[in-house]
């Protein structure tokens, strides 16, 4: 069984060739083939899987492609890794709007709606060119901004095309951990968007265990988001937020930090990679790997003073992870409950039927089926709602190449306070990016 990656020359493909490698089961993936745009990026990590799969019997073959009909014909699985612009433009997003005074950030806020603008376009073509060359493939989309990108390629491939992130399984994995209860077994309440979600609660045999852990402030202090958010307002909330919200609840304090950071976090990986592309190995991809775990969110961390990240919240395991389990829960008719982005249908009543949210799915041969969940709490509604809108006018600039819908993008994030900075921030990044040439005029 064959998968594709694109942007198979990027910094995390080692991490799913070792889950790939890990996997001995009957109807497992035994061709990988990498696609990118960038042969020397290919053969960076072509060296480095090739270091992995040494000694291992079985290790699924890998070949490397630069023609992207080539690369999708035969596939049974398509994973969607690209970056758009690589990390130079990804500096560009975060660097732009905090020149702005807003957020500058590769999903949230104007950092993401610019990086959507360049991305969804070139998601679009790929979508169509699996349909065209690979209509039976299932994509599973790892390409930020994750949820929007999703949506996107859903209006091509419909529900063959699935969206995932680990941001929700490492959540769960912390809460279940402080619980001491196993993930496996515990159901995870979680909803929302793509890096815009709540977990409401924890069930572990049938009894919802998150209120004992909003109770108790000493174990709420001793986690990544209760360091982040403080235990007062998670206890406001009643409810666990995405790390990722921390944008929103603590904006200013967010920018500040990112402003007066030396760098931003694309030109910090933009440096790191660089390095490591420039003599790649698998020694010096683990080096690079743990150097980038270790500094996620550091800013965020740093203007909560919530201290380093924990030893276990170091380890690889969740995104990788999830990329296997959806792909066997396909392939073999496992099934299973997973958090993935996926088209709503009749799931959050606040959103038609076609909108794509993060929620617990299950999965089997035939895909990933949205869990019924209670409806979304209030103050959750505003957010969902409103940047849902924003993802909607990215995609119909994006279509169309209106100005005016790329402006009514930026201008009613709730993380862009003016209208007028919205002009300025689309200004600004067509001037910057070639790949948003398409809304310099109309
Ligand atoms: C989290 C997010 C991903 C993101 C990753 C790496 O896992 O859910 O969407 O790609 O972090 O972030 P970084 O800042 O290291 O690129
Ligand atoms: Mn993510």
């Amino acid at each position: 069984m064959k998968l594709t990656i694109l942007g198979g020359g990027g910094f995390r493909v080692p991490l799913v060739y070792g889950a790939l490698l890990g996997d001995r089961a009957e109807g497992r993936i035994t061709h990988v083939t990498l696609y990118d745009v960038d042969a020397d990026r290919l053969a960076a990590i072509g060296r480095v899987l090739a270091e992995q799969a040494a000694g291992v019997p079985g290790a699924p073959v890998v070949t490397t492609a630069t023609d992207l009909d080539e690369a999708l014909r035969g596939a049974a699985f398509v994973f969607s890794a690209i970056r758009v612009g690589g990390l130079a433009g990804r500096a560009a997003d975060e660097r732009v709007a905090l020149a702005q005074g807003v957020l500058g950030q590769e999903t949230v806020g104007a950092g993401g709606i610019a990086y959507g603008l360049r991305t969804v376009p070139v998601a679009t073509a790929v979508a169509r060119r699996i349909a065209a060359v690979a209509p039976d493939a299932w994509v599973i989309n790892f390409t930020n901004p994750a949820g929007l990108v999703t949506e996107a390629m859903a209006r091509v491939l419909g529900d063959r095309v699935i969206g995932i992130c680990d941001s929700p399984v490492g959540l769960g994995r912390r809460v279940a951990r402080l619980l001491g209860a196993d993930p496996d077994e515990a159901w995870f309440d979680y909803v929302g968007l793509n890096h815009l979600g709540w977990l409401r609660g924890v069930r572990v045999a049938g009894r919802d265990q998150l209120p004992r852990l909003l109770a108790d402030p000493e174990a709420l202090g001793s986690f990544e988001e209760g360091r982040l958010f403080g235990a007062e307002w998670l206890r406001s909330l009643g409810a666990i937020p995405n790390e990722y919200l921390h944008y929103y609840y603590f904006s200013r304090e967010a920018v500040r930090a990112y402003r007066g950071a030396g760098r931003t976090r694309g030109a910090y990986l933009h440096d790191q990679q660089a390095a490591f592309y420039a003599s790649p190995s698998l020694d010096a991809w683990r080096a690079t790997l743990a150097d980038r775990e270790a500094t996620y969110m550091a800013a965020n961390r740093e203007a909560a003073g919530a201290g380093e990240r924990a030893a276990e919240d170091l380890e690889p395991g969740g995104y990788e992870k999830v990329a296997l389990a959806l792909m066997r829960a396909i392939a073999r008719d496992e099934r299973t409950t997973l958090i993935l982005n996926v088209r709503n249908r009749t799931t959050l009543s606040v959103l038609d039927a076609d909108a794509v949210v993060e929620v617990p799915c299950l999965v089997d041969a035939h895909g990933a089926h949205p869990v019924a969940v209670e409806p979304l709490p209030g103050h959750a509604v505003g957010l969902v709602t409103a940047v849902k809108a924003v993802e909607r006018e990215v995609m119909a600039a994006a279509e169309s190449g209106s100005r005016a819908a790329a402006v009514k993008a930026f201008a009613l994030h709730p993380l862009v306070d003016s209208v007028t900075v919205a002009r300025r921030l689309l200004d600004a990044y067509t001037a910057e990016h070639p790949g948003l040439a398409y809304l310099a005029t109309s």
